[in-house]
Parts: structure tokens; sequence; C-alpha cells
């Protein structure tokens, strides 16, 4: 699909998990704006205008589907944090939220889908309606290891929302009830998506050049 399109049928990818601190990086990160993207990525894919407007449809899904029901918001650290903000903000219902960190072993850009937990929920989710929210869905490891992780918890209803999901991500066999866009694969970032840590804070999300990462 032509990513040029506002169509949420957009596909994106990224690069995951940290890569080596390099000092180029460090240097372009001086030319990077946080409100706009820089020269560093080399096309917009989603635009915060598209991002805003299908967090909107999401949350009135939400709101719908949740009805009369208590909500807990799981987001997952740290990419998460911008889903999270506007779609908590979106909800015209009450919702508690909650946080996990998680780290992923693996090597290089792929994940081996053996989790350890970093930082756990705050809360006793046993009984209570959880939706668990990405940023991104990738390989889908990691969200198999989380789904399995809480319904072992006993919550009354356990659904996903994510913002992006790429193409491998469908082979995994968790459903995600809420999907934002499936985007291609590339190098993504913006929108709580980084390199190395960096980029998260730019409001669009873009293809980051290969010239920052090679
Ligand atoms: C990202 C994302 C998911 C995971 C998805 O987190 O937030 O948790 O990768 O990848 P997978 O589908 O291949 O398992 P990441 O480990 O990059 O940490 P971050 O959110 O702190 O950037």
């Amino acid at each position: 699909m032509d990513r040029g399109t506002t169509s949420r049928q957009l596909t994106v990818a990224r690069t995951r998990r940290s890569s080596p601190r390099s000092r180029s990086c460090y240097g372009r990160l001086r030319r990077v704006e946080a409100t706009q993207l820089s020269g560093d990525v080399t096309e917009i894919l989603v635009t915060k205008e598209q991002l805003a407007n299908r967090i909107t449809e999401l949350a009135a899904e939400v709101d719908r589907d949740y009805e009369g029901k208590e909500l807990l918001l799981v987001g997952v650290l740290n990419g998460a944090v911008m889903v999270m903000a506007d779609l908590s903000r979106a909800l015209n219902m009450h919702c508690r939220m909650d946080w996990m960190a998680v780290s992923s072993y693996g090597s290089g850009s792929k994940s081996s889908g053996v989790v350890r937990i970093l930082k756990d929920l705050s809360t006793d989710v046993t009984g209570m309606h959880v939706l668990l929210v990405e940023d991104i869905i990738d390989t889908g490891l990691t969200l198999s290891y989380l789904v399995s992780n809480l319904r072992s918890r006993r919550p009354a209803s356990l659904r996903v929302l994510t913002v992006f999901r790429k193409p491998e991500a469908a082979r995994n066999p968790v459903e995600i009830s809420y999907v934002g866009f499936d985007i291609p694969n590339e190098f993504v970032v913006g929108y709580g998506l980084d390199y190395d840590g960096l980029y998260r804070n730019l409001t669009s999300v873009g293809a980051l050049s290969p010239s920052v990462y090679t």
C-alpha cells in the first residue's frame, strides 16, 4: 500500500531494542527537534493528525466495549507512554492506569521470546477488566508472554490494544482487539518508538534514515 496515503493499513516497521550507542547518533541528536521530524527521518509514515484521529477512534471503541465496566489500562514501558496518555484522555469513561516494564532477551534486533519483568504492576488485576496497551507489536513474542502472564492472574477480561503492528505479528496466535495501524517492515521512530532511546518524542512516525544506524 502506498505509504503516502492516510490509510490505517499503512505498514511500517522499525528496529527495536538497543543497538550500540554511537557518537554519530549523538551528533545527530543536536539536529533533532522534539516536535518536528528532522533530516534523520526520510519519510513520514503516520502524521500527528492521523495518530490523533486514530486514537480518538480507538477510544470510542473502548468506551463502547467497556461501558458499565471498570477498566484498567496497563501500559508497557517505555514506548506505550504516548498512547497511554492520549488514549486515556480521549476516553469518556473512568479508567485506572498501571504500568509494566519488561526486558526481552535477544540478539541484535530480534527478540527471543524470553521476557524478564523489570517492573511489575502495582495493581492486583484479579477480577478486573484489563486492557494491555502497547506501542508496537513486532514479532509478537513480548505480547505472548505478557498475555500469558496476565491471564494467570485471572482478570475478569484481558484485551490488547496496539498503535502499530508489523507483518510478523500475524504469525502470533494472540488476538489483538484494537490496532491503530498495520505498518511495513521499516525502521520507524516517533510517538514512543525509539532508536537507541532517542526519537520517542517525535510527534509523527517516520522511517529513520539508514545513515543514522549504519
Ligand atoms: C517494544 C514494544 C513491545 C515489544 C514488541 O518494546 O513496546 O513491548 O518491543 O516487540 P516484539 O513483538 O518483537 O516482542 P522494546 O523492547 O523496544 O522497549 P521500549 O518500549 O522501551 O522501546
